[in-house]
């Protein structure tokens, strides 16, 4: 069996989403959400389905290597979902394309420090882009630069709000991201 960490910096909906796909899989399961904020809404979401979390600092996370301890300890493979920290290359090293990120853009457009959630709609919609979408990508030591596994692109209506781009960005997610995480681990298994 697969053990998945997740990292989330926030509300999580994507970790929830992760967790329950996994819940009755053979091939993996979410052991561990990992947050460097503690009051963030993915703690409780982890909490409620069942699944332990830890909080960490940016001295964990760097200095004393206490996170990348507890990952080698106690999981195989590790997602990122909505986390807002550039990964340690000690991270990186000990987990070789076993890392995925989920970015709410397309990338290599709207990447970047800086480029997450809510900001990454609002440059979209500023730039009077016509289309938008998500990409699931490995994650090496800069931020939103590893190879990409899978984008779904769907196109933006004039019409469309900031909040009316989040929303379908948030289907899209729903939708496919435990899928591409299922055909990332088959092959690793
Ligand atoms: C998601 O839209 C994810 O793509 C984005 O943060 C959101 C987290 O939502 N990630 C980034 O922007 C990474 N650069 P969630 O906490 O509800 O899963």
């Amino acid at each position: 069996m697969i053990r998945i960490a997740v990292f989330a910096s926030g509300n999580g909906t994507n970790a929830e989403n992760t967790i329950k796909y996994f819940q009755n899989s053979t091939i993996a399961h979410v052991v561990l959400v990992l947050s460097n904020n503690k009051n963030a809404k993915v703690l409780e979401r982890a909490n409620n389905l069942g699944v332990s979390t830890v909080t960490f600092n940016k001295h964990d996370f760097l200095t004393s290597k206490s996170v990348e301890t507890l990952l080698k300890d106690q999981a195989d493979f590790v997602v990122l979902a909505g986390f807002l920290w550039r990964i340690p290359i000690g991270i990186i090293e000990s987990f070789p394309n076993k890392i995925v990120n989920i970015h709410p853009a397309l990338l290599p457009k709207y990447g970047g420090k800086g480029m997450y959630g809510a900001h990454v709609h609002q440059a979209v919609k500023k730039n009077k882009e016509t289309e938008s979408g998500i990409t699931i990508h490995f994650v090496n030591e800069k931020y939103d630069d590893g190879n990409i596994i899978f984008q779904k692109s769907f196109e933006i209506p004039a019409n469309f709000s900031v909040k009316d781009i989040a929303e379908e960005i948030h289907k899209l997610e729903q939708a496919h991201f435990p899928v591409i995480i299922e055909k990332v681990l088959k092959k690793i298994i």
